[in-house]
């Protein structure tokens, strides 16, 4: 076996959705995949997946908030290999909602775990990773953090904080050899939007200022979801691309959507973006003052 072919592999968030579908995929690829979950109870789905495609995974118990599980996961892998070659920043969730609908908690823990979380591991894997001088860590972050939607302000800031922190982490470690790369997916029909979507404490307040508004946002996401053929395992096969890339992208965005999404950002006036996104978003939802449906108004 040579050294490209034994990569070990560490990565976050594996019970659902993207990161049970990266670890499927690589286990059956010339990887040590140390697939990581916080309930190791919910081990079933991925071990049936990778059992589907006659691949190989160690699971491991690792709560990204937690750094003493983080610690003896990156032990059991030094201990078993020696080395980390990639570590893939997967877990996280989204809480829904309003800024005056969210409770200060519910921020930070938002924050806690798709933002500190994620330094928390990077925290522990780079001792080994700065040893070996290379290595290759991908943060998920989301198309959310290069464009932000009302009622998805916490979410929006938990990326938007990851995607500065990566650019600056992607300078300090260069120079170790370890390189830092950005997958920032669109909207894809993983448990996110189901059994681990999280709402705002007030968001089914009915006295809530915004109550009619973040309700016709959850009819619109749940219809939008019912009709959204995009395939999770194409952020697997992206992330698959981005390891066997000697020198990859920093930012990669699986979906065509997104992509267009993040280079409207980008060249368009910030004027003219809001101006298309407030008429797209706000279409057809009743406003909470006559005045506010009136753009000439408010932008
Ligand atoms: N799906 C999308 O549309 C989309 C788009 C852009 C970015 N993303 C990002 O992609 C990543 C994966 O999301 P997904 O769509 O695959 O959703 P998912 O199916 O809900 O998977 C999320 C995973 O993160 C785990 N997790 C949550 N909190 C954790 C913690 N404190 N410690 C360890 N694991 C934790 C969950 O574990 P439990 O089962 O224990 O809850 C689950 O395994 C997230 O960072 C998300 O923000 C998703």
């Amino acid at each position: 076996m040579t050294q490209q072919s034994s990569r070990v592999v560490l990565i976050t968030g594996c019970s659902s959705g993207f990161g049970l579908h990266i670890a499927a995929r690589l286990s059956c690829g010339a990887f040590h995949v140390f697939a990581s979950m916080r309930d190791l109870s919910k081990q079933n789905d991925l071990l049936g997946e990778v059992a589907l495609r006659q691949g190989k995974i160690e699971l491991v118990a690792l709560d990204v908030t937690d750094p003493s599980s983080i610690r003896e996961a990156i032990l059991k892998i030094r201990s078993m290999y020696g080395r980390l070659d990639i570590l893939i920043n997967n877990a996280g969730y989204g809480v829904g909602g309003f800024f005056e609908d969210l409770a200060p908690e519910e921020i930070q823990a938002q924050m806690g775990t798709n933002f500190f979380g994620v330094q928390n591991v990077i925290r522990e894997a780079l001792p080994l990773m700065r040893e070996q001088r290379k290595g290759l860590i991908i943060n998920i972050s989301s198309i959310s953090g290069l464009y932000a939607l009302p009622c998805f302000g916490a979410y929006n800031a938990s990326k938007w904080a990851l995607e500065g922190f990566s650019e600056s982490l992607f300078y300090e470690l260069l120079p170790f050899g370890i390189r830092v790369c950005l997958v920032e997916p669109g909207a894809y029909k993983t448990k996110i939007f189901y059994e681990n979507r999280k709402y705002a404490k007030g968001f089914f307040n009915q006295s809530s200022p915004y109550y009619a508004i973040s309700q016709a946002f959850q009819k619109r996401t749940n219809d939008h979801m019912k009709t959204d053929e995009k395939d999770p395992e194409d952020v697997a096969i992206l992330i698959e691309n981005v390891i066997n890339d000697e020198r990859p992208a920093f930012r990669n965005i699986p979906d065509a959507r997104s992509r267009w999404l993040y280079h409207m950002k980008r060249f368009l006036p910030f004027r003219l973006f809001s101006w298309i996104l407030m008429k797209i978003v706000y279409a057809g939802i009743p406003m909470p003052h006559a005045k506010r449906s009136d753009d000439k108004d408010l932008l």
